[in-house]
């Protein structure tokens, strides 16, 4: 799910799952809100010594291995409740991303810490961003750190010693509610599973957290029936953009067959160097499905560059039908003009710019974006990663026949890239799959238009484990900052979400005493500053 997108990468190498999956879009809405966040002058940019490894012990060193792990802090929303009682910790679990894509996205906690007199705290993950162990690119070092375990170890280690050396003791008996988006979001209720004394809630959008070979049931493909139904009238877009875009993948599917097709497609793709084999025209191809991947996660009712990545050139408000607009053409048009009209679809994304001359694919290829951490992510735990690996059936879908989901492949890349072979069942193992019959206190929200919702929780588990779905949401939508042209179901969901914050808070106060053995719970216990190590975890 997910590695951050940058157009010139986009134009060379294929996306990833964050790069389109799970991977964090930046999104920036038009009325520059980031600059708010940064110009109220309340962020922090901090530190702390976190341990390399949280379940192994090195022998005869002086010190075990430590790293600078990078978050954001701002205390300015902080408030004290009556009686002094601190209010809550809003804190987002980083993903596979400079955290600070997090920190300007996030308009939920923005526009809700000051009502809720919140600490804001955004976590950066290891090995993205500046949080690197190993120096920069950590990942070429040494990237066996680099566990989904770790991670929550970190944020669980990183939020106990915040509350336990906050000054005067004033967050240690604060609530902490996660927040988090795609594999931020999977990161968030797992902390609550794993971690319920730390985090006394979870808001988990877009996570899918099924997205996994080992959960029962598992079907890859429906990642792409997603993004599919996104093409479709139902969802706004032209009538004949799905029969179109089949179509055209179909003819450029028998071109790639060919030398001629090849140099005929080579010119109507407006491609800086030939395909000069079948093996490039695929890769093309896949190139080409991987814009109807970001049309379909970033299919906002707001123009956004969080896609596009460039803050200058957002892609348009409801990309998939801009991009769709383009398939129009009439039943008898030619095979040429329909590949044209998929180019120029694509360039929707790869020509956001309007000031491309050529697309050069000369680095592309489904192997080309598989390299990275979120690739060894994806070689380990097998963390989302759809193109090109989730197949497409081109019947249930708008692709072509790209055959079942094959597994063997897979642990031909990652034994070649990193050495290491896959564990399917691993994360259905540790966390469960869908099966949140054991857990409490997490919303799981989902957009109708997010193909990552395939894998997600969309059914009520419980009434503390909720989920929450919004028909026209593309991917995390809810996070985003609120806009004039928000569908309702969006606008609902943050109210939902945020009630149920609030519950979860007055849970933790009302059940704060029994957890103190007894000893009495003032609040001029929390903030007497006589309690501001140890003790205050107690
Ligand atoms: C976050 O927003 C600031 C202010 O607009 C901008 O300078 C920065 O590049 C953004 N960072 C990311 C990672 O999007
Ligand atoms: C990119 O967009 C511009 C402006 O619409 C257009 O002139 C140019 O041909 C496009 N580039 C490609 C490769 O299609
Ligand atoms: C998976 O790919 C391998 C190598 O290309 C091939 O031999 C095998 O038949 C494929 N398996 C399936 C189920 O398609
Ligand atoms: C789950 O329950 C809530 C009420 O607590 C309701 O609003 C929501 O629609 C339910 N979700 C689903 C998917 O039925």
């Amino acid at each position: 799910m997910f590695r951050q997108l940058i157009i010139a990468v986009a134009l060379s190498a294929m996306f990833t799952a964050d790069a389109i999956a799970l991977a964090p879009r930046r999104i920036r809405p038009k009325l520059h809100r980031n600059d708010a966040v940064w110009s109220q002058g309340c962020l922090i940019e901090k530190y702390y010594k976190q341990r390399l490894d949280h379940f192994h012990f090195q022998r005869d060193v002086p010190e075990q291995p430590s790293f600078q792990q990078r978050y954001f802090v701002c205390e300015k929303y902080w408030s004290n409740g009556p009686g002094g009682v601190r209010g809550p910790i809003f804190f987002y679990a980083g993903n596979e991303a400079n955290v600070e894509l997090y920190v300007n996205a996030t308009g939920l906690i923005w526009e809700n810490a000051q009502a809720f007199g919140a600490l804001i705290i955004f976590v950066e993950h290891r090995y993205y961003g500046k949080t690197q162990p190993f120096g920069p690119d950590s990942w070429q070092v040494d990237p066996s750190y680099l566990t989904v375990e770790q991670a929550l170890a970190d944020y669980a280690t990183l939020l106990w010693h915040l509350k336990a050396d906050s000054p005067g003791g004033g967050a240690a008996d604060s609530p902490v509610i996660a927040f988090g988006g795609s594999y931020g979001g999977m990161l968030s209720a797992w902390m609550r599973v794993k971690y319920p004394h730390v985090i006394a809630g979870a808001v988990a959008a877009s996570a899918p957290v099924a997205a996994f070979p080992g959960v029962p049931g598992w079907r890859p493909q429906r990642f792409w029936e997603i993004v599919t139904y996104d093409a479709t009238a139902a969802a706004g877009s032209a009538p004949e953009c799905v029969t179109n875009v089949r179509l055209a993948f179909g003819y450029l599917r028998q071109l790639s067959r060919f030398a001629a097709g090849r140099a005929s497609l080579s010119a109507l793709l407006r491609l800086c160097s030939p395909l000069e084999d079948e093996a490039q025209a695929l890769a093309a191809a896949y190139w080409l499905q991987g814009a109807f991947d970001a049309f379909a996660m970033g299919n906002y009712p707001f123009s956004s560059s969080y896609i596009s990545d460039n803050p200058d050139h957002p892609l348009p408000a409801w990309p998939m039908r801009a991009a769709c607009t383009h398939m129009v053409v009439g039943r008898a048009t030619k095979p040429s003009n329909l590949i044209e009209a998929l180019r120029d679809a694509a360039g929707v994304l790869y020509n956001v710019t309007g000031d491309v001359q050529c697309y050069d694919l000369e680095t592309s290829g489904p192997a080309a974006g598989n390299q990275g951490p979120w690739d060894y992510q994806w070689c380990t735990e097998l963390m989302g990663q759809e193109l090109p690996y989730y197949p497409t059936t081109g019947v249930t879908d708008m692709f072509w026949d790209q055959g079942p989901f094959n597994l063997s492949v897979i642990e031909a890349h990652c034994r070649e890239a990193w050495g290491v072979t896959p564990r399917p069942d691993w994360s259905a193992i540790a966390y469960g799959g869908l099966d949140y019959r054991y857990a409490s206190n997490i919303v799981f929200s989902n957009g109708g238009y997010d193909p990552w919702s395939a894998f997600g929780v969309l059914s009520n588990v419980s009434d503390s484990v909720v989920a929450i779905s919004i028909p026209e949401g593309a991917h995390h939508l809810d996070l985003m900052y609120s806009t004039p042209s928000d569908p309702p179901s969006v606008v609902a969901a943050r109210q939902q979400e945020m009630a149920l914050v609030r519950s979860w808070i007055a849970q933790h106060r009302a059940t704060r005493h029994s957890s103190r053995g007894g000893e009495s719970a003032s609040s001029d216990v929390l903030s007497s500053g006589s309690t501001s190590t140890g003790s205050s975890s107690s």
